[in-house]
């Protein structure tokens, strides 16, 4: 089991994943996610080690998964190794069937950091140590860790990363910014690449990628890459056209099988521009409905209705009556309420549905709502 990363590297050639975001990875983005993207690898939002030590409810709720999500890891933060340890113990139980357990080293949120957990472990690199070791050694899923590129830019990621290797992580993802740097950096990848040529564990990149293509030819010789952000508008991003062609001489691509070209797929290879796959209304109203479903399957109906509704709008990012429907999306209440206004947009665009918003097939002016 310690060499599941190693071994999914010689299946996939690179690694792809779905980046940790929390509030808003949970089983259904996830579900909903491996549903277009099924050769993807999910990491979940973080959860507190001692909160999973301490509530069973807590376990209960949020370590139980579809099969579609698999392989599955959780992500977990705190900053004592011997909570570590015993949450490793609990997520590690065969009945939940989880893949790896990652390390939160990435958090930058002051509550957090004043309180030495997430990316403060950057600058308290014993305890960042020995938290990676005590896991290692309570557990026979592997142990990742997502970190960042430095804490406040005084600090040496290539010693850090080998601290980490030592204490036997067996994967080290990258965010490409430091704690203090704000969104609009734009990220240097010199440092990362240099990263993965003093290591043997894989280095996977994170920061800003918009896409499959644009990860593969930002990736070069590390592992893999992770996207969170760009998916919000597009699920569809991490598709690549090659596996779509059955073509594996293309550039950037693996030349390995995923579950695209055995056959199962229906995409077509004119809906992609530039290697990137633009969905129609329809795939996109499907997926809504889909994720609304999953959601209520997974959660008490308050909850659910909390959570789903900044979701229906990201999806809805390139339609242009996105503001038309906004004020309704953002205040439904229930699963009912949802599918009522997504079969609206669906009857009232009936004519547009195989229609790609985000290349701007469906003109505003084209509809009159009245
Ligand atoms: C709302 C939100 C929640 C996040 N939650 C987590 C988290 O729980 N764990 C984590 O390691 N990173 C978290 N991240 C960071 C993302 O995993 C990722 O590093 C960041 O969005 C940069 O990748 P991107 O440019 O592809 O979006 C979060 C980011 C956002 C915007």
């Amino acid at each position: 089991m310690k060499d599941f990363w190693k071994k999914q590297i010689e299946k996939h050639w690179k690694l792809v994943f779905l980046a940790p975001m929390d509030w808003y990875w949970d089983s259904a983005y996830r579900q909903a996610m491996k549903k277009v993207a099924p050769h993807i690898f999910s990491i979940s939002e973080f959860y507190s080690a001692d909160g999973l030590v301490h509530s069973k409810f807590l376990a209960d709720s949020v370590l139980p998964h579809d099969k579609s999500e698999d392989p599955l890891v959780i992500q977990i933060f705190w900053k004592d190794p011997e909570n570590f340890a015993k949450a490793a113990k609990i997520i590690s139980d065969p009945k939940y069937n989880i893949a790896g357990i990652d390390v939160n080293m990435w958090c930058p949120a002051k509550k957090v950091v004043r309180s030495w957990h997430g990316s403060s472990l950057m600058i308290n690199v014993e305890t960042a140590f020995e938290i990676v070791r005590a896991l290692n050694e309570a557990t026979h899923l592997p142990i990742s860790v997502k970190t960042r590129r430095s804490f406040d830019g005084n600090q040496d990621l290539l010693a850090f990363a080998k601290w980490l290797e030592e204490a036997w992580a067996s994967l080290i993802t990258i965010h490409g910014r430091t704690m203090k740097q704000a969104y609009t950096w734009v990220a240097d990848w010199t440092d990362i690449h240099e990263l993965q040529k003093h290591l043997k564990i894989p280095v996977i990149w994170n920061w800003d990628v918009q896409n499959y293509k644009d990860g593969m030819e930002k990736v070069k010789d590390l592992a893999g890459f992770m996207i969170g952000r760009a998916t919000f508008w597009n699920p569809w991003c991490f598709v690549s056209q090659a596996d779509i062609d059955e073509i594996d001489s293309l550039p950037l691509h693996s030349g390995t099988s995923t579950p695209f070209n055995k056959g199962g797929s229906n995409l077509k290879k004119e809906n992609f521009i530039d290697w990137v796959y633009h969905p129609s209304l329809r795939e996109i109203l499907e997926l809504m409905q889909f994720h609304a479903e999953k959601l209520v399957e997974t959660k008490w109906e308050k909850k659910w209705s909390l959570e789903i509704r900044k979701h229906l709008v990201q999806y809805l990012k390139h339609f242009p009556w996105v503001k038309a429907y906004r004020k309704r999306l953002v205040t439904t209440d229930s699963l009912e309420n949802s599918i009522s206004i997504i079969n609206e947009i669906r009857d009232t665009f009936k004519d547009f549905l195989d229609k790609r918003p985000s290349l701007g097939e469906i003109e505003k002016e084209e509809v009159d709502l009245n």
